[in-house]
Formats: C-alpha cells, structure tokens, sequence
C-alpha cells in the first residue's frame, strides 16, 4: 500500500492557484537576471505545480542561438541557482517548450519571427495562450520594445490577456520615467503593465501587511501618538561587483531608495485598505507618497547625507574603495551610502522622523524596519533603580534572520525593582518550517496571473520620483562640495549621525 505523503500542519493555507496557460517571452533572455533569477523561479514554480498546466517559454536576445543552445543555458543556469535541486523530469518537461530567438531590440525581422513563434504555440496546442513579456533588458530598451510590440500588434489579443512586465530602474529621474510612462500606455492599458520592485515579491515584505492588518493590537499604537521615529535599513555588505557601468550612474539613491526602501516605508505607513485588491492597496500606498513633502533644493544638505566607501574589510576580508573598484572613474563623486529624514504629513504620522538608509561595503546584510514607541509617561518605580527601562522596540526583520522581534521592559529576579530589555521573537523559519519562495516566484507567477498589487502603477512611480528628484537635484547643484567617505565594513559616514533628532541613535549593524 502506497504512503499517504504527510502533510506539514504548518504550512496548511499555503495555496495553489490555477493560471490559464501561458507564454512568457523574456527580452534580455542570456542576460544576468534571466540566469540568476528568472529561469530558476520559473523552475521552482514548475516544481511546485505552480506553473500553468500548459506554459511555454520564449528566449529574446541579441546574441545568436540556436533553440538546443538556449535550452542548455538554461538548464545550466537552473542547476546552479536554483534554490532547489532540479528534478530532472520537472526540469526536462519545461525544457520541452522553450524556444529560442535572435533578434535586436529595434529589429523588425526578430518580432515577426517572435509573432509567428507565439501563434505556432496556439496551433500547436490547440488553446490560445494568454502572453506575457518580460522586458529584462538593459533600460534603454525598455520604451524600443513596447514600442515593437505594439507596432507588431502583439501588444493585444481578441481571445487573449496579454500583459508586460517591466524590470527596475523605471527611469532615472521624475521627467524620463514620466516619458517612458508615456510610451508604454500608447500600446498598452495601464491593466496591462506590470512594473517590478522585487522588494514586494518577498514574503517578508508581504507580512508587514499581514501583521498590521491581521492583528487588532498593534493599529491602536500605531500613530504619532506612541510613536517616537521610525527606522528602515538596507545595509549590504557586498559592493558593486562588476556592475559599475550601470551603478556609476545610479548611485544608491536611484539604486535603493527610489524603489525598495521607499515601498517599504508606504507599507508601513499606509492607511488599511478596504479590500486587498490591486487598486485599493496602491491607492493607499500613493496617498502616503503624496503626504511626503518633498524637500526643498536649500533643505536637501539638512535631511540627506550621502557618502563613499573607502577601503576596509569585511566580513574579514580586505576589500577595495569605491573609486578602486573596476569600471568606476577616479574622480566618480556617486554615492554609495545614503540616509534620509523624511516625515509623512499627514494625521496619522504628522511630527514622527522616519529615517532611511542604505549602503554598500557596510558591516553586515540586513534590512529591517525598527519601529521605536515613546517612553513610558511616567516611572513609578524611578526610586527603585529602573536603569534598564528603554522605549518598546519593534522590529521587523526582511533579511537574513526574517521575523519580527518586540523588545519588552521586564523585571530582572531579585530583591529589587531593576528592569531590562528582553525580546519576544517570531521567526519564519521556526514557525513554517519551510523555506520561503524567492521573490520573482511570486511576482512572475503574479504576473501571469494578471494580479497587480506587489506592482507598481504608473502614478507611483511618478510620486516616488518627486521624491527622489528634488535630492538629486539638490546634490548635483552641491557637487564640488565635500563627498563623505566610510570606510568599507564599517556603519556608514559620521555624517549620518546628525540626522537623527531627539537624542535618538541609528540602530547598530
Ligand atoms: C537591486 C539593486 O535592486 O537590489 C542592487 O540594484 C541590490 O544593487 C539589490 O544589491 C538588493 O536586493 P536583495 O534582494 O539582495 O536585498
């Protein structure tokens, strides 16, 4: 008698959604993410029974290939990032349906070959496949191909959804992405984009909704009232690696902040939505952005500080400074560090700093979300010795060591009144005892899906960008000012420290 395959109680609820059949065509098909990412998400989706029944995949790219070709690159680049070891018969089974085509981006010859391609899977299958295109490109392809795709009319289907997704950065500043907002809504409705933040595919990310929104005791505190600052990090401790052509140009304001950490902050600040669905989410999310004033040129030096890292070690080993680092100029002035002051002007949180930072080359890899709650009004034990008392701490961790840990005054044992901090943890891996999906698991599948929420609309991104712009444009009006440097493996520039009000201290890496 075969063995009934035991359930883990823990991760009951954990849902399969059925997805109509599906091609997806990558653009940038041999690049990095498509390698790194991509193709091992769609693996692990496959060997979850997550992936349509019928899915087809589509490699675009420049370089010259053969179908064969591609289907081994891909096999190659699943075997070694896959978070899973592939099985082979899950993996030779979605290697069956991969085709592969050359093409330029601007080239007419590759959409026709891509259009006929797209139709022989139809025939062949006998359904129409609802399509899905995956724009992994370098950025300055991004308005070329939804451009193509709507001259060769691939941009709609009379018996299909057709949907397109966008990869990060959506522009470099407010004016460029408000172009390529342009472009892409002349051939495709706004129902019909898809535009990535990988930050909001991580379950991490997800939960911050969950846990405000699934529990009544934290939503009474959470306002201006209880709250003194808030704190949101995304430290690295990697630098740049051989991005610098792309990184030499960005910097980590565009690079983190625009996107990653600045969703983080709407999460947490926004309003609870009616419904979860797509637009009720974003809406909520908007009006936080739009309650951030954005700084004026002559208050940038006050609520921002940027910085270099030079050279140092971490994690014990000597590493080089940014301006050593290959492909970056000597005389580059791009940050690789950023913190920002920012207030959200609105009831709920008028008065509270909200400090955000990022870096390259720091002491350690986190990204966390610290939520410090004022002191208590009074100390009736104050005689006694209350040495340890110190304001709540909640602290959301995204990674590595994802959870959420509430720092509590207890009273330590003894014959006096002496209090410390201790910590009430939740950690994802003890409590699900499964390993989390990567985070374009769920947004690919997401996508095929036609569910927008982890995505960002078009009028996000324009007030993200309101944001950031006035900065950039703050700094670039500062340059020849004076470039704070950290040394690689430490907290950051000094610099930092005086952006944080009331006596309050950024929390240690
Ligand atoms: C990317 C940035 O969007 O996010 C990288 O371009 C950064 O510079 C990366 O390293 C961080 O992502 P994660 O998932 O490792 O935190």
């Amino acid at each position: 008698m075969a063995t009934a395959v035991q359930e883990n109680p823990l991760t009951k609820g954990l849902e399969r959604l059925p997805v109509h059949p599906t091609t997806l065509v990558i653009f940038g098909a041999t690049g990095d993410l498509a390698h790194r990412k991509l193709l091992p998400a769609l693996y692990n989706l496959a060997h979850e029974g997550a992936l349509p029944e019928r899915f087809n995949l589509i490699g675009f790219s420049r370089s010259e290939h053969e179908h064969e070709d591609y289907k081994a690159m891909a096999r190659e680049s699943i075997e070694r990032f896959s978070r899973r070891s592939p099985k082979p018969e899950v993996l030779d089974a979605l290697l069956e349906h991969v085709k592969y085509i050359p093409g330029n981006f601007d080239d007419a010859a590759g959409y026709e070959q891509l259009s006929k391609q797209i139709e022989a899977f139809d025939e062949q299958a006998g359904v129409t496949f609802n399509r899905v295109f995956y724009l992994s490109t370098a950025p300055e392809f991004f308005p070329v191909i939804v451009q193509a795709l709507g001259e060769h009319k691939l941009n709609r289907h009379k018996d299909a959804e057709v949907r397109v997704v966008i990869e990060k950065p959506f522009g470099t500043d407010l004016e460029s992405a408000r172009e390529l907002n342009r472009i892409v809504l002349r051939s495709f409705r706004e129902q019909q984009v898809f535009r990535i933040d990988h930050y909001l595919g991580k379950e991490t990310v997800q939960n911050m909704m969950a846990f405000r929104f699934a529990n009544a005791m934290f939503e009474p505190v959470w306002n201006r009232n209880y709250i003194d600052h808030v704190q949101i990090t995304a430290a690295e401790d990697i630098g740049i690696g051989t991005r610098a052509g792309y990184y030499d140009h960005a910097g980590a304001l565009r690079d983190l902040v625009q996107n990653h950490i600045l969703q983080l902050l709407t999460l947490l600040c926004m309003e609870p939505p009616v419904s979860f669905t797509a637009d009720e989410v974003r809406d909520e999310k908007v009006k936080v952005l739009h309650a951030i004033q954005p700084p004026r040129a002559e208050d940038v030096a006050e609520i921002a500080v940027r910085g270099q890292y030079t050279s140092g070690v971490v994690g014990g080993e000597q590493v080089r400074g940014y301006l050593e680092e290959d492909g970056v100029p000597a005389d580059s002035r791009t940050e690789t560090y950023v913190a920002l002051r920012l207030k959200v002007s609105n009831w709920r949180w008028a008065g509270v700093p909200i400090y955000l930072r990022t870096g390259k080359c720091l002491a350690r890899k986190v990204t966390e979300i610290a939520v410090t709650l004022k002191p208590v009004p009074h100390l009736a034990f104050q005689q006694e010795g209350s040495v340890g008392v110190q304001p709540n701490q909640l602290v959301l961790t995204v990674q590595p060591n994802e959870g959420v840990s509430l720092s509590l005054g207890a009273k330590i044992p003894g014959a006096t009144m002496r209090i410390r901090p201790v910590n009430m943890e939740f950690q994802y891996g003890t409590s699900f005892m499964s390993e989390s999906p990567e985070a374009y698991e769920r947004l690919i599948l997401d996508a095929m899906r036609g569910e927008a929420t982890l995505f960002t609309r078009n009028d996000e991104v324009d007030a993200l960008w309101s944001i950031i712009d006035p900065i950039l444009k703050g700094w670039a009006s500062q340059d020849g000012g004076p470039l704070p440097q950290y040394e690689a493996g430490s907290q950051g520039p000094e610099e930092a420290d005086r952006l944080v009000e009331g006596g309050a201290h950024w929390r240690a890496l």
